[in-house]
């Protein structure tokens, strides 16, 4: 049987629909815009096309958009100053430094330097530190977005097998916790995990993000696993041309699973969705107004 195909373009239009309403409610309510500011340090060609797809789903969205673009030669203590300068304004509700940064910039030192409050990354130690001991948090977009579409498949998602591939701050880890509040029994595989297909084959829920392209391949899922995947790789197509693939090979899981994201139209439109959704709940938090339910 073929795997149901989790739309997650058109779940992304949902959740920006009501992040829409909200914001349009703010204005009317409390003459509250959210505002959101994205900084990019370089031209990577993948960071100037998520960069260029925030700034427009955040004016889409209502919301103050601004994009501050440093040169790749930025030192530390400009990409400091700007977050400074971002930190005291007002009008900014959410700030967004985008990864990777150049050689010569802490990556670290510029996350800290984030007021946690308007950190709509969910990347400052803080937020990590209050998400992990189930305090109010600013919780990292990607993970939200992948449970957000878990819990509407599944619903309870309570006892549980989840599996996550991959132990970046980013998503795996952030992952793992927000499946351990929702009662999941939790693992966390990475690459020195020992007969990762067996760990694998153990999962009703399957998180692929470990950045290496089609690596799960169909015979690792278990029969009737929810498989979520995170990862967004370009590979050579036969036509010489360039596609993009997931961490999961999708034409082997689709035989296997019961339900599965796509990549594209998978994890990646929700992303951008929860980052507007964290903003408006960032905004809402700072103004001392009354918070949208998600
Ligand atoms: N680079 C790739 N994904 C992300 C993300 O979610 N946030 C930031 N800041 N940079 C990224």
């Amino acid at each position: 049987m073929s795997a149901e195909i989790i739309d997650g373009k058109a779940f992304a239009q949902s959740v920006r629909k009501r992040v829409t309403e909200q914001v349009a409610t703010l204005k009317e309510r409390y003459s509250l815009t959210p505002g959101l500011a994205v900084v990019l340090v370089g031209e990577d060609p993948a960071s100037q096309v998520y960069v260029k797809n925030k700034n427009k789903s955040t004016i889409e969205a209502g919301m103050k958009s601004e994009e501050i673009r440093l040169p790749k030669t930025a030192s530390q203590s400009e990409v400091l100053d700007v977050v400074a300068r971002l930190n005291s304004d007002p009008s900014i509700h959410g700030i967004l430094v985008q990864l990777p940064l150049p050689a010569q910039v802490d990556e670290m030192a510029v996350l800290d330097a984030i007021d946690p409050a308007k950190d709509v990354d969910g990347f400052h130690v803080i937020n990590t530190g209050r998400q992990a001991v189930g305090l109010p948090a600013m919780v990292p977009c990607t993970p939200l977005g992948c449970l957000m579409m878990l819990k509407d498949r599944l619903g309870d998602l309570s006892g549980l097998n989840a599996v996550v591939v991959g132990r970046s701050n980013i998503v795996g880890k952030p992952m793992a916790s927000l499946l351990l509040k929702e009662s999941c029994t939790v693992t966390i595989a990475h690459s020195k995990t020992k007969d990762l297909p067996a760990v694998c084959r153990r999962a009703d829920i399957l998180v692929a993000a470990v950045g290496r392209p089609e690596m799960i391949r169909g015979d690792w899922i278990k029969p009737g696993a929810t498989v979520v995947d995170v990862g967004i790789n370009r590979m050579e197509g036969e036509n010489g041309k360039t596609r993009l693939v997931g961490d999961v090979c999708f034409k082997e899981a689709v035989d296997i699973a019961q339900a599965i994201t796509p990549v594209p139209g998978g994890v990646g439109p929700m992303t951008i969705a929860c980052l507007l959704a964290n903003t408006v709940t960032a905004a809402c938090r700072i103004a001392g107004v009354e918070e949208p339910a998600h």
